[in-house]
């Protein structure tokens, strides 16, 4: 009895050894040979190319922003264009709207993305994540004259029913719209969605929301430039780590971004937080 369970465990994890071996063949990306004999890793097939391609939203800022001159710039674009170079590669950025860069992504548009994005167990489903390089939480940003205030589920329980702004696909529209992911006790917001964080200040400011949910850092940006208009409530909605994303299964590119995050996170990203915020 023993021995005969035994053999059909060692057959069962060959069979799991085989479909691991299977599922790393079929990576589009890492130009694998259709036959499934010889793959070729997603770091060769970069190099081979020439050129990584960073998938964004440049509406974040510090993480990454438009500048004057039409670039995108930001702490994600300096990570990555270190990422591109360890690689001697040229930086490609593809700007786009932040709700479809996760799909994008898997469909092999980019080789990663670099988004301020956070890691959540539904993304987690669809890509990998490299290791997180900042740490960061969900807020609250209110007309300056707003008198609301108290913990989180006062907060919650405040902004139920309200019309809450968001940029569309992010873990603050999640948030607003109460999805038990992300820890939120709010009910039946009338959650706006707007393709950035600025777009929907602005409906704050003119008064069509009573609130907008979305990052530390952009908020703190955006509150700086509508000067006297705006203010975060100190009461922080959620715990959120930010990472790279990169396709399922293309573990040698994601070993290469790890190399320079580890690199960069702690004192070298608060600087580049701190040299973004200012700009
Ligand atoms: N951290 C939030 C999320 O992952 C918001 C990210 C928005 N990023 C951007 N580049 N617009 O959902």
């Amino acid at each position: 009895m023993k021995k005969k369970f035994a053999l059909a465990l060692a057959a069962f994890m060959m069979m799991g050894t085989l479909a691991a071996c299977g599922s790393t063949n079929t990576n589009e990306n890492a130009g694998s040979a259709a036959d499934g004999t010889s793959t070729t890793s997603a770091v060769d097939a970069i190099k081979e190319k020439g050129e990584i391609v960073m998938l964004t939203n440049a509406a974040f800022p510090p993480f990454e922003y438009l500048a004057d001159d039409g670039s995108v710039q930001g702490v994600d674009v300096e990570i990555a264009q270190a990422v591109a170079d360890k690689l001697g590669v040229e930086l490609k950025i593809v700007d786009m709207d932040f709700d479809p860069i996760v799909n994008s992504l898997k469909a092999g548009k980019g080789d990663f993305a670099a988004a301020g994005m956070t890691i959540t167990e539904e993304r987690l489903k669809q890509v990998d994540f490299s290791d997180e390089y900042v740490t960061s939480s969900q807020v609250v940003v209110v007309r300056a004259d707003s008198k609301l205030e108290g913990d989180k589920a006062a907060i919650d329980a405040a902004l139920s029913g309200k019309n809450i702004a968001v940029q569309t696909g992010t873990t603050g529209d999640w948030y607003a719209a109460g999805e038990e992911e992300t820890g939120s006790t709010i009910k039946d917001a009338n959650v706006l969605q707007y393709k950035s964080a600025t777009e929907a200040a602005l409906y704050l400011i003119n008064g069509k929301a009573d609130a907008v949910i979305i990052d530390q850092k952009p908020a703190e940006a955006i509150v700086a430039t509508n000067e006297g208009k705006l203010k975060i409530l100190d009461t922080k909605l959620t715990d959120e780590e930010y990472a790279f994303a990169i396709q399922k299964g293309q573990d040698d590119l994601k070993a290469v971004i790890n190399e320079v995050i580890a690199e960069y996170k702690g004192d070298k990203v608060d600087e580049l937080i701190t040299k973004h915020m200012g700009a």
